[in-house]
């Protein structure tokens, strides 16, 4: 596995293989692995001769500096376990020096309002900073594909929006959520949960199951609410919102169209922690 912390070397590198016929993959992940983002890696791997991974705590896009300090960090063993999947793989940790200099700030982007519900609404400057970071990794690497997860649905449909007005050459591929044995979404953050929060927080999947089985008969009005009872009822969890939205526009299901692709969107603090998820309903 080839190793980078520094963007020219890496740059260099890439050109020599693409002038080879060598396609890359990128898959950017914030490190702390495990297999949500080694399905994508996996995914890539099948796609591309070479993938990127690039291992950066992106400290543009918290909003809360405790957050951040409190993010998961694990480099050595990240390290390891991309070195048992493929030798394949490109390993790319800069530093935050290297990507901001002494400027650690966003650039600001349009994007169509995707950004102003659900994440956006409750984590002020988050996109930007996600852009900001996912448009210099897709200059820097060049890959002729980029791979994120639904876990983070609306991140992937900001970043297709992103890519698209900026015009970059790359595809952006979304992959499916990985779950723990009990339901709950794979996140590095689990990782900060007590062992029973972790096994109750299956609550959170079966809730949005329950959900889906509802959609069909019940006004999303009515979803929501018994959403807002069912976490009001435990003690564990605290709802910060729960959302049925067009899967295309993120706009929140008023009444339902025939042709269109709904989800439901949450997100909960559990044990100080911030958990989010989201199902697709029809
Ligand atoms: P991070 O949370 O590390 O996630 C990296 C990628 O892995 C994202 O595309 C995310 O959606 C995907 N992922 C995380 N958990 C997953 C799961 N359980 N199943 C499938 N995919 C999963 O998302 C970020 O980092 C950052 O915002 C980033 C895009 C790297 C920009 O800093």
């Amino acid at each position: 596995m080839h190793i980078f912390d520094h963007k020219k070397e890496l740059m260099f590198f890439l050109q020599k293989e693409r002038n080879n016929n060598r396609t890359i993959g990128l898959v950017p992940t914030m490190g702390a692995l495990h297999e949500g983002h080694i399905s994508l890696v996996k995914k890539a791997l099948l796609e591309n001769d070479l993938v990127v991974v690039s291992i950066f705590v992106n400290p543009t896009q918290f909003d809360k500096k405790d957050d951040l300090e409190k993010y998961p960090r694990n480099l050595e063993r990240d390290l390891k376990l991309l070195g048992l999947v493929s030798e394949n793989i490109i390993a790319f940790i800069p530093s935050v020096d290297e990507i901001y200099g002494k400027d650690i700030k966003s650039k600001t982007y349009e994007f169509d309002g995707l950004d102003k519900v659900m994440e956006g609404e409750f984590r002020a400057g988050h996109f930007d900073g996600v852009g900001t970071i996912v448009e210099l990794f897709l200059r820097t690497v060049l890959p002729n594909r980029a791979y994120f997860g639904e876990k983070d649905f609306q991140q992937l449909q900001i970043i297709r929006k992103m890519a698209a007005s900026k015009k970059l050459p790359c595809k952006i591929i979304g992959c499916p959520i990985e779950r723990e044995p009990h339901g709950l979404a794979m996140s590095s953050r689990n990782e900060r949960l007590s062992k029973t929060t972790r096994e109750e927080a299956s609550f959170i999947y079966e809730t949005l199951q329950s959900a889906k089985s509802k959609f069909g008969t019940e006004s999303a009005k009515n979803i929501t609410d018994w959403v807002k009872d069912g976490f009001e009822k435990n003690p564990l969890f605290e709802l910060e919102y729960f959302q049925i939205a067009d899967e295309d526009t993120l706009t929140p299901m008023l009444k339902k169209q025939n042709d269109t692709k709904y989800r439901a969107f949450i997100a909960v603090y559990a044990d100080g922690v911030r958990l989010i998820d989201n199902l697709r309903l029809n």
